[in-house]
């Protein structure tokens, strides 16, 4: 053995392991802590503040940059107030609540909470990509599955003013609007609005109407 080869074998060993204390054990660690179920899913337990701060910076970052590219159309005609408020009042307020509205069993449920769109400004651009989309792992459907862009901009167009409506102002859109009234997305299957639905003799439960219910079975007489 040479005096070169005496020297290069621990160096060798050193270099396992580092190998080993670098990937080896975090791997093992990573692995024990999926297999332990360490981390807990249930919707009523908060992210801690590092982890829940870290997927709001990703997904902000996420929704700016994919909805870089997005030019807004004009969005302050009457119309497409009424059209967006009949289908926000029919697909969205359960979840983002309206000027007036308190919060719902599913507003208070899901988690990550669903901000309240009467308080809070959204960006158009960034608002389209949202509803067109959805947000994965969180209640936000991806609309876009059945809805057109022009429908979900007159969603954007809605959402925008919520925050400077009073109840009043929101109630008066709603109640002119033809409600959950909007054209599919194109190539979707089930390209059907209420309108559509009823045209074609599907009826759909109007608010506050009561479920039928079966008539309970006779009691026997003591
Ligand atoms: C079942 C509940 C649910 C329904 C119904 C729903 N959303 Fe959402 N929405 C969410 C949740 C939850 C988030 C927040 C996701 C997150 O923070 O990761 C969200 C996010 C958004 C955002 C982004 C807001 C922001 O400040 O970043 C917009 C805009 C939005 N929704 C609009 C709508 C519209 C318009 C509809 C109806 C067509 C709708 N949503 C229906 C649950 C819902």
């Amino acid at each position: 053995m040479t005096n070169t080869d005496a020297r290069a074998a621990p160096r060798t060993w050193k270099l396992r392991w580092a190998i080993v204390a670098l990937i080896v054990v975090p791997l093992l660690g990573v692995a024990a802590f999926i297999w332990f179920g360490a981390l807990n899913f249930a919707g009523d337990v908060p992210h801690s503040k590092p982890v829940f701060s870290l997927i709001k910076l990703v997904r902000e970052r996420s929704v700016k940059v994919q909805a870089a590219g997005i030019s807004v159309p004009a969005l302050n005609s009457k119309e497409a107030l009424v059209r967006g408020a009949g289908n926000y009042e029919a697909m969205c307020v359960q979840c983002h609540l309206a000027p007036g509205k308190s919060e719902t069993e599913l507003s208070r449920g899901l988690y990550p909470s669903p901000p309240n769109l009467s308080r809070s400004a959204v960006q158009p651009a960034e608002a389209f990509w949202t509803i067109k989309h959805g947000i994965k792992a969180s209640g936000m459907p991806a609309w876009g599955k059945s809805m057109s862009d022009a429908d979900i901009w007159n969603l954007v167009a809605l959402v925008k003013q919520l925050p400077s409506m009073d109840p009043e102002n929101y109630n008066e859109l709603v109640s002119s609007s033809t409600g959950h009234a909007h054209t599919g997305a194109p190539g979707a299957k089930a390209e059907m609005g209420h309108n559509e639905m009823e045209a074609e003799g599907h009826t759909e439960m109007k608010q506050g109407e009561a479920l039928p219910v079966p008539s309970p079975p006779p009691r026997a007489s003591s």
